[in-house]
């Protein structure tokens, strides 16, 4: 049975969407086998993200409408062969439920080790049939006050004793060196959850939303272990030559 997972957080454009692909494809480098789903149905943008939107023929709703089975609507990554993405779809004719995704997630499921589950921003009908269908949720948080806030909305709408771990993307160390954004760690205790990543603010995101860094690997080496080593986006600003570093980034 496969570990299934919601990437969610609230608030709208926090890196939900690039969590799952890129926390999926770090996964499947360890040889993991991993479904990435995209439950944001109408916004739908992982195939975008994972660059297979030319290769969708079948997606989720032509599964639960019996017009193709579950493996047919699956895209194999380019790149890691033990990685796939069910894709959404724009336009639902009818309205989907909760129950009727669950009941393709348990027919698909033994076949890996996580389902990833995109998960639309909000906290209305779209959030909660996404959460309904996983049994553990990773919140992706910026280091906003706004992107807090809303994180802790999302927290408190989980459904019952739904295990959380939080993920801080988008941190820039040189502002948390010089005391202009929250550090991780102050958002750790904000939110009061467990810590599962730091991930760098990704300087090269506009031309490739792959990753593939060191701070996905330890985000999935995490998730895998339990255990908590957390990426120090501070260090390279750190001592002299941070210094530097921090003035011509500020001067970029
Ligand atoms: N660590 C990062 N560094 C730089 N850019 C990032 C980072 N994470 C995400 N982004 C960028 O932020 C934008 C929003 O990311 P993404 O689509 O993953 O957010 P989302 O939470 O899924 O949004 P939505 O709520 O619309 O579904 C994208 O352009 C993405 O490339
Ligand atoms: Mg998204």
């Amino acid at each position: 049975m496969a570990r299934k997972i919601v990437i969610t957080g609230g608030k709208g454009g926090v890196g939900k969407t690039t969590v799952c692909a890129n926390l999926g494809i770090a996964l499947a480098h360890k040889s993991k086998r991993v479904l990435l789903m995209d439950l944001d149905i109408g916004l739908n943008n992982l195939d975008v993200t994972m660059q297979v939107e030319d290769k969708v023929v079948f997606d989720l709703v032509d599964v639960i409408e019996n017009r193709c089975r579950p493996s047919q609507s699956f895209i194999q990554d380019k790149e890691e062969p033990t990685l796939y993405i069910m894709p959404s779809c724009h336009l639902a004719k009818r309205q989907i439920n909760a129950e009727q995704i669950k009941r393709v997630v348990s027919r698909l499921e033994d076949n890996f080790d996580y389902v990833l589950i995109d998960c639309p921003a909000g906290i209305d009908s779209g959030f909660r049939r996404a959460v309904a269908c996983a049994d553990e949720a990773i919140v992706v948080v910026t280091p906003h006050l706004s992107s807090v806030r809303d994180a802790d909305k999302a927290m408190a709408e989980l459904i019952g004793n739904t295990p959380v771990s939080i993920v801080v993307n988008r941190v820039r160390g040189d502002l948390v060196a010089s005391g202009e954004m929250l550090s991780p760690f102050e958002v750790f205790s904000l939110l009061g959850q467990t810590a599962l990543g730091v991930l760098p603010e990704n300087d090269d995101v506009n031309c490739n939303m792959r990753y593939n860094n060191a701070a996905f690997e330890l985000l999935a080496d995490n998730l895998e272990t339990g255990k908590c080593e957390l990426y120090d986006c501070v260090a390279p600003y750190k001592g002299v030559f941070g210094r530097l570093r921090r003035k011509l980034k500020r001067n970029a």
